[in-house]
């Protein structure tokens, strides 16, 4: 018994001089310090808002050890040969914010990738397609006068100076993704009209902490922002990458039309919409290894 006891307290002893953040996840047996991670070589940050787009990639990396960084799960191995950390960000701006703000500080990544899926605004669009964000901007962030929102930034606490409207994606990353859209292999999509091959499209993502099912906002989004889809977490990460300088790119899969049968089509498209834009991030990352993606500081 007393033994039983000693070793109880000799392993709380060991946690706390060791800093122990957490316990080591479940899914992955292997703890890593974040710290001993951001000593070796850059990395490149995957982001998911949903737990399921980031199993995809998760279960694609070689080497896998996870850790927990204040409740966020992160883990780092190889895709497709190259070092990535692999982060889940929960939903919407604020979560999103904080775990790319986490994943900054701890790991060091070179770039960010967002993962995803999303509401199509572009009427275009049908699940399945993936939108890479040339720029993307919050949906709900400015001054809301008789006329509307009249779209305006933050000021960037780093260096006091406002934001833009649109975040602009880093050039290297956009002909990587473009790069990657003609050899990816995507799941064909099965409708009601017959087999359709998705397509991947560059344009414009707009953010904003409410899931869309109107296809009025739809409009105002398309009229306003010129969005062709719609989603809870992009300009979160893309502004603290901006504020930080570290180039980043929104990959997002159609999932839905944001319209009123938005949440059924989420439901039956969510796991082929997040295998594709897991798909294209991963042939992406493969291509990384002739390519220097320049940090922008
Ligand atoms: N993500 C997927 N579909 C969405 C929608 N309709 N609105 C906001 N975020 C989404």
């Amino acid at each position: 018994m007393m033994v039983w006891k000693l070793g109880v307290v000799l392993a709380v002893l060991v946690c706390l001089l060791c800093g122990c953040q957490g316990p080591a996840i479940q899914r992955f047996g292997h703890e890593l310090t974040a710290e001993g991670q951001a000593k070796s070589q850059p990395v490149t940050g995957i982001l998911g808002a949903f737990e399921q787009e980031i199993v995809i990639l998760e279960d694609k990396l070689t080497e896998p050890r996870g850790q927990k960084i204040e409740g966020i799960r992160f883990v780092t191995g190889k895709l497709s040969g190259r070092r990535v950390v692999v982060g889940w960000t929960g939903i919407g701006t604020v979560n999103a914010a904080v775990a790319t703000a986490l994943m900054v500080e701890h790991f060091k990544p070179g770039e960010i990738i967002f993962t995803g899926v999303a509401g199509a605004v572009n009427p275009q669009l049908l699940p399945g397609d993936i939108v890479v964000a040339e720029k993307i901007a919050y949906h709900d962030m400015g001054v809301l006068t008789t006329e509307g929102l009249l779209y305006k930034g933050v000021k960037n606490r780093l260096d006091g100076i406002e934001n833009p409207v649109f975040f602009p994606a880093d050039e290297q990353l956009l002909k990587l993704a473009e790069k990657a859209a003609g050899q990816v292999k995507l799941g064909i999509l099965r409708t009601s009209e017959g087999d359709r091959s998705p397509k991947i499209v560059k344009g414009v993502i707009v953010t904003g902490d409410t899931f869309i099912a109107s296809k009025d906002k739809c409009a105002e989004l398309r009229a306003k922002l010129g969005a062709d889809a719609v989603e809870m977490e992009g300009a979160a990460v893309a502004q603290v990458c901006y504020q930080r300088e570290i180039p980043f790119v929104v990959i997002r899969c159609i999932s839905d039309k944001a319209d009123a049968s938005a949440k059924e089509d989420l439901a039956t498209f969510y796991v082929m919409s997040a295998e594709n834009s897991a798909n294209l991030v991963a042939e992406m990352v493969g291509l990384f290894e002739d390519t220097k993606i320049k940090n922008k500081k």
